[in-house]
């Protein structure tokens, strides 16, 4: 590449500082995949001979399983996967090698081999994200009739189901893979053929390039084609909110597993210990993950910043965009794993979640609407049920073992039947528009996702009832 223009080799600091060979080799089986495309493209052209589009698809095949097979020597003097592949055929097959580069440039050889990364990736992670559902919902099914307190501000509210709770995890991943399919979608568009970026004086098929490598569309704006990474920022957005609704997935479970909650136990073989405290089971796995969500962000941010001003089509700045999406990637994949693996091993106690929704106080709103169905305004119920609440608190008593004839006195409203009111399975089973925790929706929501998860399948072993 520096044959002609210069006269001196790059200086070796110079070298070492702009290679990215040590990281962007993983898109090889990517790179090879365009080269064969583009070498049969130039061969319908005419510019290359069918036998010598022959010799590159099988140098390039026999490079990609000396890779695989780990024989292939990587050398950073070359500086990325395009050149260091393309080297290697020349000098596997010789002069037909040489015109594997004609009308292309690696600012859309590049584009190309990541947003084929991208697209596989997206499929990759969408289906641990079905994994991770799975383990939520046979969870679900599991431990469908638990009775926990809901919490906001995590101060108690109101009753649900701890299936309502695995169900809402369940819909939230749900969005992550709604989005991941829509990424997609911009992700699909075939940039080769852009050149550096204003095409090229031989003309290639781009259509047929774009079906032999399965893009569902090509690049309309050569200039545009070889500066976009909107694919790369949206799909690192992707991956941050799914590192969001894991940390925030782990926050309750650090919570719950506490002594103050008792309301799940880790597997030991996901805690970890302590090198001082003889006593300690810690929730590594799930620490660990809200962490890493910060390098999400983090990798995120880093894209956003690198593309912000810079001119339009290539500049070498977006060399930088590697780095974050490789490792957005592998950490979202690792998270994913341990999850789905760490799930079915977790210890409800079903006892500590019982209990702690047998305080009265989480069924004060169903009094206020008790008072609702026998006439008064929502506000003056409110009001009513925050006084009784209050008294409660200053006698010392559970909100239902208040004396009958202070709720008297506050509301004649308050009958006999009132003492419905604090059973939480009752209250639970009024819950019953769309969305609201009654059983009997839970048990539909199973139902639904079980149909979405494993297209209808019945259910494993696992999943059965304990
Ligand atoms: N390694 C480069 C990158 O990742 C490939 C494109 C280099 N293009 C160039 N004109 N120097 O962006």
């Amino acid at each position: 590449m520096r044959k002609g223009r210069f006269n001196k080799p790059m200086a070796e600091v110079a070298q070492h500082y702009s290679a990215s060979v040590s990281f962007d080799w993983r898109l090889y089986p990517h790179d090879i995949a365009g080269s064969i495309a583009h070498a049969t493209a130039l061969a319908t052209a005419g510019v290359i001979s069918a036998d010598e589009r022959n010799k590159i698809d099988n140098g390039l095949r026999a490079i990609q399983s000396d890779i695989e097979n780990g024989k292939f020597q990587w050398d950073e003097s070359l500086e990325d996967v395009h050149m260091n592949i393309e080297a290697a055929l020349t000098k596997r097959i010789g002069a037909a090698g040489g015109k594997l580069h004609t009308a292309r440039s690696r600012n859309d050889q590049v584009a190309l081999d990541l947003r084929l990364y991208v697209k596989a990736e997206i499929m990759e992670i969408c289906a641990r994200l079905r994994s991770l559902q799975t383990a939520l919902l046979n969870l679900a099914e599991q431990h469908v009739d638990v009775v926990m307190p809901g919490y906001t501000h995590l101060q108690r509210a109101q009753p649900i189901f701890f299936s309502h709770y695995l169900l809402a995890q369940i819909e939230a991943f749900e969005r992550d893979v709604e989005r991941l399919r829509d990424c997609r979608i911009r992700t699909d568009v075939l940039p080769l053929g852009a050149g550096a970026l204003a095409g090229s004086t031989i003309v290639l098929d781009r259509q047929s390039i774009a079906r032999q490598l399965g893009f569902s569309r090509v690049s309309q704006n050569s200039l545009d084609a070889v500066g976009d990474r909107d694919f790369a920022c949206e799909f690192l957005f992707c991956l941050a909110i799914v590192g969001m609704h894991l940390s925030r997935l782990s926050e309750d479970l650090i919570t719950w597993s506490t002594s103050e909650f008792g309301f799940i136990e880790f597997s030991d073989a996901f805690s970890g210990g302590s090198s001082l405290m003889p006593q300690k089971k810690n929730p590594d796995m799930a620490e660990l993950t809200r962490g890493k969500t910060g390098r999400l962000y983090g990798n995120l941010m880093s894209i956003l910043t690198t593309l912000k001003a810079l001119r339009s089509s290539y500049n070498r700045d977006m060399q930088e965009d590697k780095e974050a999406l490789l490792d957005s990637v592998d950490t979202v994949r690792a998270a994913l794993e341990v999850f789905s693996a760490m799930l079915p091993e977790i210890k409800i106690h079903r006892d500590r979640m019982e209990a702690a929704a047998g305080d009265p106080n989480l069924l004060a709103t169903d009094l206020a609407e008790y008072l609702v169905k026998k006439g008064a305004p929502f506000r003056e119920a409110h009001e009513i049920v925050g006084k009784l609440v209050s008294h409660a608190a200053e006698a010392n008593l559970p909100l239902n073992q208040v004396p009958r004839q202070e709720f008297k006195k506050l509301s004649p409203l308050f009958d006999a039947d009132v003492a419905n009111v604090f059973d939480v399975r009752r209250s639970l089973a009024s819950r019953c528009a769309i969305g609201a925790p009654s059983s009997e929706n839970v048990e539909a929501q199973i139902e639904h996702w079980r149909g979405q998860l494993m297209g209808g399948r019945p259910r494993s072993p696992s999943a059965s009832k304990n």
